[in-house]
């Protein structure tokens, strides 16, 4: 059956920059919402699967998309529509990118059976293993779900708040003042902090025993590593493999040494029962057949929340100071909004921040029918990746989509599926209850304690690391005071 919504979009001239993140505030995307039917097609039709519109098969356009999708899809977006068809690589093979929230909607509302998670192509498979949250489908993703959402609902965040708070105040009491730093070095720290709490139960994030210290040691150095420019050349050459290979496989064998050994000291201890932080949780878990959850189904789960709590909050910290300094007169009201306790201008600029630099800019769905796409049909078997960075840019759905304006945000709930930061549907990021707990924390406070300034280029260059887009000096910023 095909379902259909209306909204027909009119093209709009391109902005004038040649990299979108560099274009004027008043430039426009050209890119708008074409034809809006879309779902699954039931009628026995089968599209043929040679129907791509573009085919990125070299290998030389593939690393390019790789290292430079933004640029790629708001080009081909204004060029060809908001229904893209590529033809990767070494890589996922036949794609349709989609930004048009009717068509957003058709995939994120579907039966799972029909459209589960991509999780099979994820580049984070090889180092979170095949057995997390974030990487199985059907069943034992619905199970794992239901066993862990109770740790990331409101009330349980409310618990970590006490760590949040302290960590935060830790990491600006420690601020140097005058120097050049990248701020998403430091939020990593803080969101690192709140991530081994609430994971491993580590007070102020401190391991106190040598199995934790070593777990905290490897963690760390797991973490650095992905921000090095050597992670992307990992991300390369595991390529679509499922399992880690070459560096990624070295550097997660004393990360994995050391999970092992954490958790076979909590067993051995006692008082662990009266733990309640997320490896307690998944220890005590049974399984619907009254089994205990293996090793390496516990790893799996708990590097998942480590490597998706941390990097992605603490690099929206960093976009959010990136944007807020190269937009004085926003950095003025934020800073008199938190200030004021204004938390509805906080909430708008966080929604600005994440719209304008999502740090997941693709999220990915098999399609396993053919499916409609307004005047597109594709064959079953083809991967919908969805760009939320060029839906969160659509000329129709935001005015001046280029311009830094939480005050577009203030009193007014954004419609279903036009700002998806966190994804969507039953694999909308678990941990975003969490995520915009620490989110509000952090920034209110750097915004009422520290003042900062950057260098003078005019925008920070995103860099795609595995399913991230983070600013490639991470956010670079100097602080002239601090309170
Ligand atoms: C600003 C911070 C964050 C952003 C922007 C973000 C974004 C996302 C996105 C886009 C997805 C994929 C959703 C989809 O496929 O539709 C996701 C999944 C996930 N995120 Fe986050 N995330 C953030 C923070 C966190 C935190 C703090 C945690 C946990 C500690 C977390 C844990 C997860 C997990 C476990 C999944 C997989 C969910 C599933 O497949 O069922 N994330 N996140």
């Amino acid at each position: 059956m095909v379902t259909s919504t209306i909204r027909s979009g009119v093209r709009a001239g391109s902005g004038d920059a040649r990299h979108w993140y560099l274009r004027p505030a008043d430039a426009r995307s050209a890119v708008t919402c074409s034809d809006d039917q879309a779902g699954p097609i039931s009628d026995g039709t089968t599209p043929p699967a040679a129907d791509t519109r573009l085919r990125l098969s070299s290998l030389r356009n593939s690393v390019k998309f790789v290292l430079g999708q933004g640029d790629v899809l708001f080009a081909d977006a204004a060029a060809r529509g908001d229904v893209l068809r590529y033809d990767f690589a070494g890589g996922p093979g036949s794609t349709v990118i989609i930004s048009n929230p009717a068509h957003i909607k058709s995939i994120m509302t579907a039966d799972p059976a029909i459209a589960p998670s991509a999780t099979r192509q994820s580049p984070l498979r090889p180092i979170v293993g095949p057995d997390s949250v974030l990487t199985s489908i059907g069943a034992r993703h619905r199970q794992q779900r239901t066993l862990l959402m109770p740790r990331f609902h409101g009330h349980a965040v409310e618990d970590y708040r006490t760590e949040i708070d302290r960590a935060t105040a830790r990491r600006i009491d420690s601020w140097p003042v005058g120097e050049t730093v990248a701020l998403a070095e430091l939020a990593q720290h803080l969101t690192l902090d709140v991530i081994m709490s609430a994971v491993f139960g580590l007070p102020d994030g401190t391991p106190r025993t040598d199995a934790e210290r070593d777990l905290h040691r490897a963690i760390i150095r797991v973490l650095r590593l992905s921000t090095h420019s050597i992670a992307t050349v990992a991300q390369l050459t595991n390529g679509f493999s499922e399992n880690p290979v070459g560096i990624t496989k070295l550097v997660l064998r004393p990360v994995d040494r050391a999970i092992a050994a954490v958790l076979a000291e909590r067993r051995a201890d006692p008082s662990s029962t009266s733990r309640t932080d997320i490896a307690a949780l998944l220890l005590s878990a049974r399984t619907e057949d009254d089994k205990p959850l293996s090793d390496s189904e516990i790893r799996d789960e708990l590097l998942t929340l480590v490597v998706a709590g941390h990097e992605t909050t603490a690099n929206t910290v960093a976009w959010t100071f990136e944007r807020l300094t190269r937009n004085p007169e926003v950095y003025h009201d934020a800073r008199d909004a938190a200030r004021a306790d204004d938390t509805d201008y906080l909430e708008a600029l966080l929604n600005e921040s994440m719209r304008t630099r999502p740090v997941v800019p693709l999220v990915a769905r098999e399609l396993l029918k053919p499916w409609q796409f307004g005047a597109e049909q594709t064959p079953s078997g083809i991967t919908a990746l969805v760009s939320i960075l060029l839906l969160h840019h659509h000329d129709d759905l935001y005015e001046r989509p280029f311009a830094f304006d939480p005050t577009r945000f203030l009193g007014v709930r954004p419609a279903a599926h036009t700002l998806m930061p966190f994804g969507g549907g039953n694999r909308r990021c678990l941990g975003a209850t969490l995520a915009m707990a620490e989110l509000r924390t952090v920034v209110t406070e750097i915004l009422r304690r520290v003042d900062l300034v950057t260098h003078d280029r005019p925008a920070e260059r995103p860099r795609h690391r595995n399913v991230t887009m983070i600013p490639i000096r991470g956010g670079l910023v100097q602080a002239r005071a601090v309170r």
